[in-house]
């Protein structure tokens, strides 16, 4: 089946040639083309460039779409999302908006433990059907391919329970998922005077039982103070990649303790938060290909500092901008509000924005040599939007601009 986007106002192709990332001065590089066609076949995009050139070739029953009035974008790729999760914490919200922070609540019970209880309270079908509404929105806003971690179990049975259920919903949703074991996002309370045996149970029990059956593609810890210790992370990765996972760490979020050094000494994927990094560690980051993912949500929504994204991108390291979507310290999952958020609060230019987006946020997934771009062999997850230019996209904040998403090269229909 073929599908021929014709002459669109502003094709925003991020074209890396084969690359994986972009990092430096190249991330401004999106290689605009002006009145541009995508032929899509089969859901992978197989030729791009002027219409006229290809429609001899252009079987009698194939549909076609006029893209003049709009500007064309690779579908957002989020590489960093708690998208599973029971219950809600607006209480939070209204706390910290009198002045308690996200590490006081945290003390007292609430934050990640509080998301446990509602999420082990829940059944696999109650997850499934209330994510299953937040993935259709999220493909709304021009999302196309997520990661999403678990790590609201926190027990054998409830982390199985959300890696299922994440894997189940990426067989059966549209939007294209890949699956992080977080059992190390916090200490469980029942484990509370026994880390070690938490991390035994974690690295031997939970984590043969995930990588043997597939449930995840890779593993995460949240290397923080109060969380997991530098060692500890450090034991919890190593042996994850002994099973096959690939690496990701949540690192200097509120406190610089060494998790971007360890990142850097094991090149895990992706390296993510960094909003405490130090000088050393951003030159650590130099010198490899782990991606550092930022999430400008988290700031903002927190009142936390922004990490130093400037520095990040001109010091040579690539990086990717992704939501964090999660109950408890970024509750959206707006990629281009992330964008606008990057570009007024952290130096970020919109063209950088996109990139980090697109491209490197598909790079710290893994699937940048899919997805991220629109590159002929690539699969057709294509975002238009109704704007005069592409910049308009992160200009004009707080309402969505998606007017059509083509996923896999099939136009999708939402009620
Ligand atoms: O990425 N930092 C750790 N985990 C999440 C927060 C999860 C929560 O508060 O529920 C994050 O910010
Ligand atoms: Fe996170």
């Amino acid at each position: 089946m073929q599908l021929l986007i014709s002459n669109i106002r502003q094709l925003v192709t991020v074209r890396s040639g084969g690359k994986p990332f972009k990092a430096g001065r190249e991330m401004r590089d999106i290689g605009v083309l002006e009145n541009a066609s995508v032929l899509i076949e089969n859901g992978v995009i197989t030729w791009i460039g002027n219409a006229s050139d290809f429609m001899n070739t252009l079987q009698p029953d194939a549909d076609t779409l006029d893209g003049s009035s709009y500007v064309a974008l690779p579908g957002f790729v989020d590489a960093h999302t708690h998208a599973l999760f029971g219950g809600s914490r607006e209480n939070e919200f209204a706390l910290r908006s009198e002045g308690k922070t996200y590490q006081d609540i945290a003390a007292q019970g609430g934050g990640i433990l509080s998301t446990v209880n509602a999420t082990r309270a829940a059944t696999k079908r109650e997850l499934k059907k209330a994510t299953s509404k937040r993935l259709d929105a999220m493909m709304k806003h021009g999302t196309t391919t997520v990661e999403i971690k678990s790590g609201y179990g926190l027990s054998e049975e409830s982390e199985i329970k959300m890696l299922e259920a994440i894997t189940e919903l990426a067989d059966e949703h549209l939007i294209s998922i890949r699956s992080t074991f977080l059992g190390a996002h916090a200490l469980p309370p029942e484990f509370k005077d026994r880390r070690a045996e938490y991390i035994d149970l974690l690295c031997n029990r939970m984590m043969p039982y995930v990588a043997k059956r597939r449930l995840a593609q890779f593993c995460d810890v949240f290397c923080e103070v109060g969380y997991f210790s530098v060692e500890e992370s450090r034991k919890i990765l190593e042996q994850a990649r002994t099973h096959g996972l690939a690496l990701k760490l949540h690192a200097d979020e509120f406190n610089s303790i060494g998790g971007t050094t360890l990142a850097a000494q094991l090149q895990v994927a992706s390296v993510d938060h960094l909003e405490h990094i130090s000088e050393d560690s951003i030159a650590g980051l130099r010198r490899g290909k782990t991606v550092a993912v930022l999430l400008p949500g988290v700031s903002f929504f927190l009142r936390n500092p922004y990490a130093p994204a400037r520095k990040l991108i001109d010091a040579g390291v690539p990086v990717a901008i992704a939501s964090d979507f999660n109950p408890g310290s970024c509750m959206s999952f707006s990629m281009p509000l992330m964008m606008t958020i990057a570009c007024t609060q952290m130096s970020v230019t919109p063209e950088e924005a996109i990139t980090a987006s697109t491209l490197n946020g598909a790079a710290a997934m893994g699937v940048s040599d899919q997805v991220g771009s629109i590159e002929v062999g690539k699969r057709a997850d294509i975002v238009l939007y109704d704007i005069p230019h592409y910049r308009y996209l992160a200009y004009h904040f707080g309402t969505n601009l998606a007017a059509k998403i083509i996923k896999n090269g099939t136009i999708l229909e939402f009620p």
